[in-house]
């Protein structure tokens, strides 16, 4: 009756009972790439019934993205006993599983895989916890900022009157421009703690990182001051992608902020741009991240770099090095809340002295099928 039921008797009815009990999902494609055995765990997983799996082909549950890896894996059983690997499916209502795979190869024409969920793992969970502690900081933050935005907007209306009443010559007016400093930059404080709690609801549209970049030049440069020389090395064919321009600008000025701040004695802070291809095992542990085309954006300084200590640290919200006054330790926790929810990913590389460089990936736009031509 039940195809699922009689393909596993198929192979060995002792056996039918073990293949439903395992925790994970398993099936066995044939030599063309088709089903021709599932459990019932993956019929969970995928949202379809045993009768929609068996006789199909391996790649209408996959991402497109994700086949080619799958094909691959199938390929280095040729040599290999056993070959691991990741993968995206797709659910009929269109929800994705992200999911890890073991390939096996038990017969000339069958390989036998397990599959399971990446939700379910332990990673998963903290990763979960980590978001959640990051939405109660993000809440906190904007309902103090709003607030606390209102303050500094009347200290600088009052900066403001003052000067008026106070001639050119007047030695009180240094006085008064330290206040409006101090207020400006407790201004910027709160647009990162708005930024910050923002990151749930922002306006998205195709942006061109490059011409962002360039807009930023002016800004870019009064903010790491004239000890530090700013390298552009942007991609000519850079692709676009989407997102919230001032957040983007945001991550970007975060970067460059952190950047001159280990640079007190002046050096080069590079901002590169490229296109890059990344294959399943690049975007591995990374949440919520598809494989594919994506643009690579380098934040790079010549200065203190940081300990692999420091480095474990950095993206937890409120962690610095840094002295009270200058440092707030949320700078990174907000890049990655940003690159986050654009469905990409920072890394780091760095070492003591010899300067850091982070980069930041975010997927390219897809391409509405129109635009061609
Ligand atoms: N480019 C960099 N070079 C060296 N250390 C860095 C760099 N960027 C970040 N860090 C380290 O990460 C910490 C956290 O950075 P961030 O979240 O921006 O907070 P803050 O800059 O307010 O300290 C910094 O205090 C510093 O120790
Ligand atoms: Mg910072």
């Amino acid at each position: 009756m039940n195809i699922m039921r009689e393909q596993a008797l198929a192979i060995d009815p002792r056996y039918a009972a073990l293949l439903e009990q395992t925790r994970e999902g398993v099936f066995v494609v044939d030599g063309q790439g088709r089903l021709t055995l599932v459990n019932a765990v993956l019929t969970r997983l995928v949202g379809r019934a045993a009768d929609q799996l068996v006789g199909q082909p391996l790649t209408r549950l996959i991402v497109p993205e994700t086949a080619d890896c799958v094909r691959n894996t199938i390929d280095r059983l040729a040599a290999e006993a056993e070959a691991t690997f990741t993968v995206v499916m797709t659910r009929p209502d269109g929800t994705r599983v992200h999911a890890e795979g073991r390939a096996r190869r038990v017969g000339p024409e069958a390989v036998q895989v397990l599959v399971y969920d990446l939700a379910d793992s332990p990673q998963r969970a903290e990763r979960l916890r980590h978001a959640q502690r990051m939405e109660v900081v993000g809440r906190l933050a904007s309902s103090i900022a709003h607030d606390f935005n209102n303050l500094l907007t009347a200290i600088v209306g009052y900066c403001d009157l003052l000067e008026d009443q106070l001639t050119d010559a007047d030695v009180r007016r240094g006085d008064l421009e330290e206040i409006r400093v101090a207020a400006m930059r407790g201004a910027a404080l709160t647009r990162q703690l708005l930024a910050l709690g923002r990151h749930q609801v922002s306006r998205r549209s195709p942006i061109d990182l490059n011409a962002l970049l360039h807009q930023m030049d002016h800004l870019l440069e009064r903010l790491v001051g004239s000890d530090v020389t700013i390298a552009f090395e942007l991609a000519t064919d850079l692709l676009i992608i989407e997102g919230d321009p001032a957040q983007i600008e945001q991550v970007v000025l975060n970067l460059a902020t952190n950047a001159r701040d280990a640079m007190p004695e002046g050096g080069t802070l590079t901002i590169r741009t490229a296109n890059e291809v990344l294959e399943v095992e690049q975007v591995q542990g990374h949440q919520d991240v598809t494989p594919g085309l994506f643009i690579r954006l380098e934040v790079g300084d010549t200065g203190t770099g940081m300990t692999p200590e420091t480095q474990a640290r950095i993206f937890e919200p409120f962690f610095t090095t840094k002295e009270p006054t200058k440092g707030t330790g949320l700078g990174l926790p907000t890049v990655q809340a940003i690159v986050t929810q654009g469905h990409g990913f920072v890394d780091v590389e760095s070492a003591s002295q010899r300067g850091s460089t982070f980069r930041v990936h975010l997927p390219a736009a897809e391409l509405a099928s129109d635009d061609a031509g």
